[in-house]
């Protein structure tokens, strides 16, 4: 059935590959974003790759509760995803309140608003962050939060609220998907990862080296216990983490929150990523090992099989797609959505 849905974030990596797949799917879509952290180009990308225009766009605060009232009101919204958050970890560390009242604060106004307005169907962006500092794998959605940084402490308390809030108002319907390591990008080459400033993380750092950006990658520590002494990560593909989101519309029918782990199960080592990366390039990347970087993990994978189980689903995409498709775009957008 056609949702009318109010995608959050939808301009940024995750989300504009999730607009995509929802106009495919027959869903009529509205994205409020500020572009914070995303360019408005992203957009046009989606339209052009859908094929169909979304029903509005706004540029907007997500903490901006007239803004959120006036798009309720003129729109017959029956779902929000909502991804729009602060994303990097260290920064999280030197301007906390900035991610609590973004991230947290935002959450709560986009959940009155949502409530006030009687839209009860939510997906939320989490994340593997929230599992902290363990080292059990593979990791199940009951497995202890322990989060380590602001960033995350702000995913886990937004997973708290929620389920509050759905204890407090038994129409409310919250899936939480906690998504590992997503990368890649729509394999039209047309949409992908444009992170402002130097990246944080490892793919697009990866990606920036290639096209000559950068120098050389830092390899964050290889005197790890794993196989090659690199940190390991369930690298998911942003289509099926788009995918994903599509499907869990479908399953917003039960009260309550349910939690979701989305990744692939499998693992791989940061050595592992950039030689898959260099096929996908055709030669070497240049990179330097260095010293660890604070709060990393040896090895963090999903057990997916909660949501195999749930909805039949699982990823279809594998790292070598995943590394062909995030050259594709970095190669026809050397600098990102800006133009050449
Ligand atoms: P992104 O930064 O590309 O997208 C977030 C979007 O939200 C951006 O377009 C940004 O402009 C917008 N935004 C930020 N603050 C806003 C505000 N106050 N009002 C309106 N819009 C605002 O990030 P992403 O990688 O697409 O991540 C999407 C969501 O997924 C986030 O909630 C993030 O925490 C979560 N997540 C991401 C990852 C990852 O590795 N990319 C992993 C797990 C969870
Ligand atoms: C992956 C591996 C690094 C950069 C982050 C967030 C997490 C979630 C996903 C949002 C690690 C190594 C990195 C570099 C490197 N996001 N690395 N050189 O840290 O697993 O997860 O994104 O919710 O919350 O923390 O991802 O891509 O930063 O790092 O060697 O220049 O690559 O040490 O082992 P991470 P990442």
């Amino acid at each position: 059935m056609p949702h009318t849905v109010l995608v959050t974030g939808g301009a940024g990596f995750i989300g504009s590959h999730t607009v995509v797949e929802l106009l495919d799917h027959g869903h009529e879509v509205i994205v409020l974003d500020d572009h914070s952290n995303s360019s408005p180009y992203a957009l046009d990308a989606v339209t052009k790759l859908a094929g169909r225009p979304l029903a509005a766009v706004y540029r907007a605060d997500l903490r901006d509760r007239g803004a959120l009232d006036a798009i309720f009101t003129s729109h017959d919204i029956d779902s929000v995803i909502h991804f729009a958050a602060k994303k990097a970890v260290g920064e999280s560390g030197r301007i906390p309140l900035e991610y609590y009242d973004i991230n947290v604060g935002g959450t709560i106004t986009l959940l009155r608003t949502m409530h006030d307005h009687g839209v009860h169907r939510l997906v939320f962006s989490s994340s593997c962050s929230i599992y902290g500092d363990t080292t059990t794998v593979p990791l199940a959605e009951d497995e202890p939060a322990g989060p380590t940084n602001p960033y995350a402490r702000t995913k886990h308390l937004c997973e708290q609220l929620l389920a509050d809030t759905c204890a407090r108002h038994g129409e409310l319907s919250v899936i939480a998907l906690r998504y590992f390591n997503p990368i890649g990008a729509h394999p039209s080459g047309l949409l992908g990862e444009d992170p402002t400033g130097v990246p944080n993380n490892v793919l697009p750092y990866m990606a920036q080296v290639a096209v000559g950006r950068l120098t050389e990658l830092p390899v964050f520590g290889a005197d790890y216990a794993t196989p090659d002494g690199t940190c390991v990560r369930d690298y998911i593909h942003v289509v099926d983490v788009a995918d994903g989101h599509r499907v869990a519309l479908d399953h917003l029918d039960e009260p309550g929150l349910s939690v979701f782990n989305l990744g692939t199960g499998s693992g791989a080592s940061v050595r592992e990523l950039l030689a898959e990366f260099s096929r996908a390039v055709g030669r070497e990347i240049p990179h330097r090992v260095e010293s660890r970087r604070a709060g990393d993990v040896p090895v963090l994978i999903a057990d997916p099989s909660r949501v195999a189980t749930a909805w039949g689903w699982r990823t279809t995409r594998d790292l070598r797609q995943m590394c062909a498709d995030a050259w594709r775009f970095q190669q026809s957008h050397p600098r990102g959505y800006q133009p050449l």
